[in-house]
């Protein structure tokens, strides 16, 4: 396993593994990692040819008294985990690596950020959205993995990388022509919808699963095969919304069943 340290070295490593058709995952971390970490290095290694592990104290989403000094940092021991779970590098750049002097471009989410931690924590979901965009420019990983438990950061990286391409990342979108395509986009929509709702105070189940459905059905192309609301505990269906469950769908685009979610857990 090798640590990279520069940003040029990092893109030249992906630049190496593209050439050779390999595909590529990262688990971005702020290092101090724990069992969660090593689950989510687990999956990336079955699912991806090379595994990226990003371990940087990200100082730009760190508000003025919190605690981005004496955030724990231990390279050798994340650098010791990274390599048991068959990471292929531990990316660990220096702050002045990602944010060169007079560094000042940002991305900044408007929906999604303005309550709990976002409200608690100004400015953090700008930190994250920039350096997770940025870590996605250098690795442009096939796939990253996010943990659940973080319920804000995850709906708020998702959105940010469905917006960017309108569609939620999956293999089988590959199996659609540019018209699928364009319909398929009422997964992404539906789900926005739901998590608006959801986020507005909606708490009828019904309510949120019509709103879904009236998107969907307004697309030709689009057949459905479920929308649910359920307990994020056992996965049944609800009538009414607790703090934490997940709006799911599977719909046919065509001949290609495309599937979306949105997760939520207020009680984080
Ligand atoms: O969840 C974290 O550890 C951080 O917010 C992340 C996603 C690595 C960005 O710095």
């Amino acid at each position: 396993m090798k640590i990279i340290t520069t940003v040029a070295e990092m893109k030249a490593q992906v630049a190496e593994w593209k050439a050779e058709g390999l595909t590529i995952g990262l688990t971005p971390t702020m290092g101090a990692l724990h069992e969660g970490h090593m689950s989510l290095m687990e999956r990336a290694v079955k699912e991806c040819d090379r595994v990226v592990t990003s371990v940087f104290v990200n100082p730009i989403q760190f508000g003025p008294n919190e605690d981005y000094d004496n955030y724990p940092r231990d390279l050798e021991h994340d650098a010791a985990i990274a390599e048991s779970k068959g990471v292929n590098v531990v990316f660990h750049p220096e702050p002045e690596e990602m944010y060169p002097k007079n560094y000042n471009t940002y991305v900044v989410m408007e929906t999604l950020t303005d309550t709990l931690c976002g409200a608690k924590r100004p400015g953090h979901f700008r930190g994250v959205c920039t350096v997770v965009n940025k870590l996605f420019n250098i690795v442009q990983p096939d796939k990253a993995f996010f943990g659940q438990k973080d319920a804000q950061q995850l709906a708020i990286i998702k959105r940010m990388v469905a917006e960017e391409d309108g569609l939620a990342k999956s293999s089988r979108n590959s199996y659609l022509s540019a018209e699928e395509r364009k319909a398929a986009l009422c997964l992404s929509r539906s789900i926005f919808a739901a998590q608006d709702l959801i986020e507005g105070g909606e708490r009828n189940a019904d309510i949120v699963r019509t709103a879904v459905r009236e998107i969907i059905e307004a697309e030709p192309l689009a057949q459905i095969d479920y929308i649910e609301v359920v307990d994020l505990g056992n996965m049944q269906p609800v009538d009414s919304l607790g703090e934490s469950g997940l709006v799911a769908i599977a719909v046919y685009i065509g001949k290609t069943r495309l599937i979306d979610n949105y997760l939520f857990d207020f009680d984080e």
